[in-house]
């Protein structure tokens, strides 16, 4: 009996660390996982990773942009992050004669660094709980609209109080748990960033659209950048009398690599999950929303992709269009797939079951039906949304004549009109004629086809312009405001479903939500099963990179470069990127990948698309995040940039 017991007990332990590594926990409240950490492997302390007084390593993570993360390798300002965040302004600064996308680029002294108006980095200063502060005066009675209003009257001024134009420091408040509680995080804006270097596309994108989201992975995806401030280390806008920013706190750069089942941790800005919704919101993106996305972009793919194969110049206007269509279209066939394989819906439903026979008789009673019947309100409202979205939105000529941000040089109007014609098709097919506008139906019936009304709106701006008013408007004054309406309530109702749950398993360590603020995930270097019989091992290495070479697909064509260097020999076992066990998603990356001492290993870039549903509910069999290996970097900076003299500021271990 006793032996038994123990084993029991034994047993208990040996599951709980397989189920840790789900999370993306707050900084500011790491202590509360800091044992667990440490019982893993990590071998820093709480107020290591987050202090508000001494320097750590929180200081040395930004915002890279608006939807990435970097890091800061030196006391000179000198920051990492992926090839894919750096792209757009990388792009910039190309033209045919200086081509920095196809050829990659190396400043080699610090006058040839490149300013990129625009972009700014954050730190964040500080984080703190101010739930108490933004509910002071609400009274249980009040109704929502005056309960809406004070909160937002408490929010500005909180906000007020603690941000300081004349420091840079900006700040937000921001909701977590759907309104339980609130935090403030104030940052500090820096405006003068600078291009440093970048690989050429064959090494930072290797792979393209092909490998994207997917193991094994041979992607260089880095890029590198320089923050600079005023002589007082104050943010300052872009001055040649600027010098490079000097850190708190910067990463110590490990050469000693990885293995699987070491600890790692990745620090950064994860942009949005929702781990915690109920059976419906996941049936409508499961057997609704990501199969139709699905269906219209492999549509639009396709006739890029034909277009794209017939010409050079067509290939270069729309590379960048079609990775944005791509890796959507990518994630979400991963979603479906991990959503069915993982049965999530029938096992939320189990568990509202359970939550309503918990609930019986107290204030959280109902609260699973009602949310089940404002989604069944909402899901057919919401689904027209993301057709018109899908379909109409991506028609360019509609977004020429509505003089919405277009860049006429990347226009290729074969691609539109084909685009138009079927896009213009499936939403007609797809949708009840009362989601759409008058002027659409008499259109419809004026032309008799959509191939008739698209040669009519290509030779005549004035109907195109006539037509795109009347869709956005009907958009956008009828079908939006009622989705935000529902969804307004969906949200108040999730705050109590939200506490509720707490309630409900007060043993459960819950995390909020991604928000694109500081969060920390923590795992290990592990492969996994994509298949039965199947495994994958969790380290590439450039021989991988030499066996995918093949100067015929563009996606494979590495740089004659590294094959030469390659056949000088020694260099096979050259690790390139490596799977763990971290919970991450978009926004992520970029991100520093740390081993136990804290020490930066790798660069955050992406997931394995098996294991993307990690984004509403996490699967440690399976979800795994995919980082470049610090020591490829290194590599691609001295042999293919020759800019060595880059190491020489980092702080290498
Ligand atoms: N899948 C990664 C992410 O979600 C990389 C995307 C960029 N690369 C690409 N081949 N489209 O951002
Ligand atoms: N590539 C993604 C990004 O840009 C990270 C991949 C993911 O985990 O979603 O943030």
């Amino acid at each position: 009996m006793k032996i038994r017991t123990i084993a029991i007990a034994a047993a208990i332990l040996w599951a709980l660390p397989a189920l840790a590594d789900e999370g993306m926990w707050l900084p500011a409240l790491i202590s509360e996982r800091i044992a667990d950490m440490q019982s893993k492997g990590l071998r820093l302390n709480a107020e290591d990773l987050y202090s508000v007084n001494n320097a750590s390593l929180k200081d040395a993570i930004v915002l890279f942009g608006s939807g990435c993360t970097g890091e800061l390798v030196s006391d000179e300002g000198l920051l990492f992050t992926n090839h894919h965040c750096g792209y757009g302004y990388i792009q910039k600064h190309s033209s045919v004669e200086h081509d920095y996308l196809k050829d990659g680029f190396w400043a080699m002294n610090r006058a040839q660094e490149l300013p990129n108006p625009g972009l700014t980095v954050k730190f964040l200063d500080r984080m703190e709980d101010v739930t108490s502060e933004v509910f002071k005066g609400i009274k249980p009675k009040m109704s929502e609209e005056k309960r809406n209003a004070l909160i937002k009257k408490n929010i500005d001024a909180i906000i007020k109080k603690a941000a300081d134009q004349s420091k840079g420091l900006v700040a937000q408040v921001n909701a977590l748990y759907y309104g339980n509680q609130y935090f403030l995080y104030v940052f500090r804006e820096y405006r003068d960033v600078r291009l440093v270097g970048a690989p050429p596309s064959s090494i930072g994108k290797f792979g393209g659209e092909t490998d994207n989201w997917m193991w094994p992975r041979h992607t260089g995806d880095f890029s590198i950048f320089r923050i600079y401030s005023d002589k007082d280390g104050n943010p300052a806008d872009y001055s040649e009398d600027n010098i490079p920013y000097k850190p708190k706190k910067s990463f110590v750069v490990s050469t000693k690599g990885v293995k699987e089942g070491d600890f790692t941790f990745v620090y950064g800005c994860p942009g949005s999950t929702q781990e915690y919704v109920h059976s419906e919101a996941v049936r409508y993106i499961q057997d609704v929303s990501d199969p139709e996305k699905i269906a219209l972009r492999t549509t639009r793919l396709g006739i890029m992709k034909k277009y794209m194969d017939q010409s050079q110049a067509v290939r270069i206007q729309y590379s960048s269009k079609y990775a944005s269509v791509a890796n959507a279209w990518k994630k979400w066939q991963g979603e479906e797939k991990g959503l069915r394989k993982n049965k999530v819906v029938p096992v939320k439903q189990a568990y509202e079951k359970s939550f309503e026979e918990w609930a019986q008789g107290s204030a959280y009673e109902g609260l699973t039906s009602r949310l089940a019947n404002l989604y069944a309100a909402r899901n057919p409202i919401y689904r027209a949304y993301e057709y018109y979205n899908e379909t109409v939105r991506s028609i360019e000529k509609l977004r020429i004549v509505s003089g919405r941000p277009f860049d006429m040089k990347d226009y290729y109007r074969p691609i539109d009109e084909e685009t138009f014609v079927a896009m213009t098709d499936a939403f007609d097919k797809a949708l009840d004629d009362s989601y759409k506008p008058a002027f659409f139906l008499e259109k419809r019936a004026q032309y008799g086809s959509m191939k008739a009304l698209k040669d009519a709106v290509f030779a005549d701006d004035a109907l195109a312009k006539e037509l795109a008013d009347a869709l956005d408007g009907f958009y956008f004054e009828n079908i939006v405001p009622k989705v935000r309406e529902l969804d307004k309530s969906i949200t108040l109702t999730y705050k109590e479903y939200m506490k509720g749950q707490m309630a409900f398993e007060p043993q459960k360590a819950f995390y909020p939500d991604a928000n694109l603020t500081l969060r920390i995930a923590y795992g290990h270097v592990e492969g996994y099963r994509p298949a039965d019989a199947v495994y994958y091992t969790p380290v590439s290495t450039l021989r991988g990179i030499i066996e995918k070479d093949n100067p015929e697909i563009f996606d494979y064509n590495i740089p004659q470069t590294l094959r030469d260097i390659y056949a000088r020999g020694g260099y096979e076992d050259q690790p390139v990127c490596f799977l763990a066990t971290n919970h991450t998603t978009g926004g992520n990356s970029g991100s520093p990948v740390l081993n136990a001492d804290g020490q930066l290993i790798g660069i955050n870039f992406d997931r394995v698309w098996e294991g993307t549903m990690s984004d509403l509910v996490y699967d440690p069999e399976i979800c795994r995040n995919i980082s470049l290996d610090v020591r490829y970097l290194l590599f691609v900076i001295q042999e293919i940039g020759h800019a060595g003299y880059l190491l020489d500021e980092m702080n290498l271990y």
